[in-house]
């Protein structure tokens, strides 16, 4: 793994079952801040993701029609934008999974037969690098 990434959770989504009952909506934890603790401990106890993952919670990514969304990024590389996640073992398996293979791509992309399936059918978008002018220049 050569450089560090960013993954940012949208602490805000919540599953269509949660959005559809009021009173399910005030009482529980969004489900995209149950996936953000799943994926905190899931790193805690991965000695290869120390120091190379940095999450972050973002607020609503405009992605609510397919939340729980989250979005994976690094320096120099694509970003990817992510949905239709949860907090279960098998998102939280699939997230990491891609994002190993991210921080091994030196562009950013993964080989297609490197991702997960759930992430292949489930990637929003897929942002090019930003400009080197533009970064550089900040
Ligand atoms: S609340 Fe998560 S994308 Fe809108």
């Amino acid at each position: 793994m050569n450089k560090k990434a960013i993954l940012q959770i949208c602490s805000t989504c919540n599953s269509a079952a949660v959005k559809q009952n009021p009173e399910r909506l005030a009482t529980e934890c969004p489900e995209g801040e149950k996936l953000l603790t799943a994926i905190e401990a899931a790193i805690s106890s991965d000695a290869a993701m120390h120091g190379k993952l940095l999450v972050q919670p973002a607020r609503c990514m405009s992605g609510c029609q397919r939340s729980c969304v989250a979005a994976l990024m690094a320096d120099g590389k694509y970003q990817f934008v992510l949905g239709e996640l949860d907090s279960s073992a098998e998102r939280v398996d699939d997230l990491l999974s891609f994002a190993k293979s991210y921080l091994q791509a030196d562009d950013g992309l993964p080989q297609w037969r490197d991702r997960p399936e759930h992430i292949r059918k489930n990637t929003i978008a897929r942002l090019h690098p930003l400009p080197s002018q533009i970064s550089n220049e900040n």
